[in-house]
């Protein structure tokens, strides 16, 4: 296995030591309950956790973003954590603060706390990385730092985020990868530096903004040869290329992207760059309506555009039929709801069925797979979605640089194991 350029666990001895222990477990989440959909990112740090039996253990993580519906509590989310690793997790219901304090102070080794949703507060995703003495005085990296010896950062998923709670501690104390990030580096290497072509992505979903700024890297850097695209990152790029996509359609984008304009800018420099790699859908299926609409027809204000339609099916099937080396982060429409599900299911069947190398990412795309029962038939599942793209982009990564600084600082505190 490669060597890789930051610490790992197996760099230190962290029995009887306070650990603290940032993961991903940011979940699709059921609009109308509130519940977990789909457990495989809380099942992914069994192994992390179960090496760390003998620490001190502090857990905190994220869910959704602010002014979401998933922006939610973590208190199920430990409960989950708890049921699959079979031990106790205190759940501390605020991140820092006397609370958490004197529960801290009062761990033994085996004990796992988990804190709250660290987006609840502010300062976990409202300062700038480049002003690093700010990032280091905040409430969160002020308070907590004081506790711990060594800093597990294993939230592969959110890697791409420069945000408090992951890159904050980089001066605090040895900041270490996790057997997640560890494995899923290893894992992703493979596919990004393989050689054989066609290599093809699959881009879907609703988070536009990462989607589109990593197409841009992914044709300059000649990553993939070509992007075949669903979901709401298609409906961007159909509306750059002038279709009217209809009002409910532009507005989900305007409303749900400060940075929309940028991104409409970046999609049209693609477009005109790369248009012979940019694979789009011709035809969608209308909700509520249920109707099918060509990409060319007039797309009504009041209908959104729910899923691909056949004849985009049968186009993207072509290219996944002779690719090589595939990755896929997004599903292709609004799976959830049945008479939408067609197009995720078709697209993530042909990938299925091709037997190169497919690497899978994303949430959703894993609740997707697992909903149609075809996980077994992908080479690997990352946990990362925003993430996974933006490492294979060659494009530089907030975590993983903190990591490597980190090293450069501590190296001369490492203890062999
Ligand atoms: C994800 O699910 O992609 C990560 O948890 C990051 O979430 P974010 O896109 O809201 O930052």
């Amino acid at each position: 296995m490669e060597n890789l350029p930051f610490f790992t666990m197996d760099d230190f001895d962290f029995n009887n030591s306070y650990v603290y222990l940032r993961i991903d477990i940011n979940s699709p989440i059921n609009p109308i309950t509130g519940e977990i959909m789909d457990n495989s990112r809380l099942k992914s740090y069994a192994k992390t956790i179960e090496e760390l039996s003998r620490s001190k253990l502090v857990i905190t993580a994220h869910q959704g973003r602010p002014g979401e519906n998933d922006f939610i509590s973590l208190n199920n989310h430990a409960r989950f954590l708890s049921n699959i690793l079979n031990r106790d997790i205190e759940f501390i219901d605020s991140l820092f603060g006397h609370d958490v304090r004197d529960s801290i102070d009062k761990m033994k080794p085996g004990d796992i706390i988990m804190l709250e949703n660290t987006r609840f507060y502010s300062e976990e995703i409202s300062i700038n990385p480049d002003k690093f003495d700010i990032m280091e005085n905040t409430n969160i990296i002020r308070n907590l730092s004081r506790f711990f010896n060594y800093y597990i950062i294993d939230a592969f998923g959110t890697i791409h985020r420069p945000q408090t709670s992951l890159i904050g501690f980089k001066n605090s104390g040895p900041m270490i990868a996790g057997r997640l990030m560890e494995y899923e580096i290893k894992m992703i290497n493979q596919f990004k530096y393989s050689d054989l072509r066609p290599k093809i992505a699959i881009l879907g979903g609703s988070k536009i903004s990462d989607a589109i700024k990593v197409s841009k890297s992914f044709f300059d850097n000649n990553i993939v040869d070509y992007i075949i695209y669903g979901g709401v990152v298609a409906n961007i790029l159909v509306w750059a290329k002038g279709y009217n996509i209809g009002k409910k359609n532009r507005d989900f984008i305007i409303n749900n992207n400060k940075n929309y304009k940028n991104i409409m800018e970046i999609s049209r420099y693609i477009l005109e760059k790369y248009s012979n790699k940019i694979i789009l859908p011709e035809d969608f299926i209308l909700n509520p309506s249920g109707r099918h609409i060509n990409i060319n027809e007039n797309i009504p204000d009041d209908e959104l555009l729910a899923d691909i339609g056949m004849d985009s099916i049968l186009k993207f099937e072509e290219y996944i039929k002779d690719a090589k080396n595939i990755f896929i982060n997004g599903p292709m429409g609004m799976y959830e709801i049945s008479p939408y599900s067609l197009g995720t299911r078709e697209i993530l069947n042909s990938v299925a069925m091709n037997g190169g190398m497919k690497l899978i990412g994303g949430g959703h795309t894993l609740n997707a797979l697992n909903k149609f029962e075809l996980s077994k038939y992908m080479n690997y599942i990352s946990t990362g979605g925003g993430a996974l793209i933006n490492y294979l982009s060659g494009d530089s990564i907030p975590v993983i640089d903190a990591l490597i600084e980190n090293k450069k600082i501590f190296e001369g505190v490492k203890h062999g194991r």
